[in-house]
C-alpha cells in the first residue's frame, strides 16, 4: 500500500548536523522516495495550524517556541506503508523510552527535542502536507 507522509526534521536535528543521517535512514528503505523537501524556519502561524490539536496542553507553548527557534526540514516521503514506517524509524515520543537503532533512541534525551515529527495517519498526512507544501497535488 503506497502512502505519503509529512516529516519534519526539527530545529535540534538541523542544529546538530543530523539532516544527512536522518534523511539517509529514510532514503535507505526500499522503494521509499522523497518527493518534496524544504529547509525553512517555521513561523508561528504555520506551527499553530500544525499543532492545533495540542493547543492548551502544558507542552504546547514550549513546543511551538522550540519549533520556531531555528530552521527545520520539511519533507514528503512516499512509499510502501511509509506512515507507520517513518514512525517506527523515529521511535516513541520520549527518546529515553526509544530503543537504540531508532532515530530518537540513538540521538535524543529530552522529550521536546525529539528530532523528528512524522504524520500519524493518512488523514493527518493529507492535512499536514497542505500546511507545509500547499502547492502539492
Ligand atoms: S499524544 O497525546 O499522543 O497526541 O501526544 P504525542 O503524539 O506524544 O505528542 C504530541 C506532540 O507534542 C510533542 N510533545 C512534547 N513536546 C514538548 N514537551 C513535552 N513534554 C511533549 N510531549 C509531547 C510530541 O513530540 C509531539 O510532537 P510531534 O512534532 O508530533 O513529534
Amino acid at each position: 500500500m503506497s502512502q505519503r507522509t509529512l516529516v519534519l526534521l526539527k530545529p535540534d536535528a538541523v542544529r546538530r548536523g543530523l539532516i544527512g543521517e536522518i534523511v539517509g535512514r529514510i532514503e535507505s528503505k526500499a522503494d521509499w522516495r522523497i518527493t518534496a523537501m524544504e529547509l525553512r524556519t517555521l513561523d508561528r502561524s504555520t506551527l499553530e495550524q500544525h499543532y492545533a490539536e495540542h493547543q492548551g496542553r502544558p507542552f504546547y507553548e514550549p513546543l511551538v517556541e522550540f519549533m520556531a527557534s531555528g530552521p527545520s526540514v520539511a519533507l514528503v516521503v512516499e512509499g510502501e506503508r511509509v506512515i507507520e514506517g517513518v514512525r517506527t524509524l523515529a521511535g516513541p515520543t520520549d527518546p529515553i523510552q526509544a530503543a537504540p537503532g531508532t532515530i530518537r533512541g540513538d540521538y535524543g534525551t529530552i522529550v521536546r527535542e525529539n528530532l523528528i515529527h512524522a504524520s500519524d495517519s493518512t488523514e493527518s498526512a493529507e492535512r499536514e502536507m497542505k500546511i507545509f507544501f500547499p502547492g502539492l497535488v
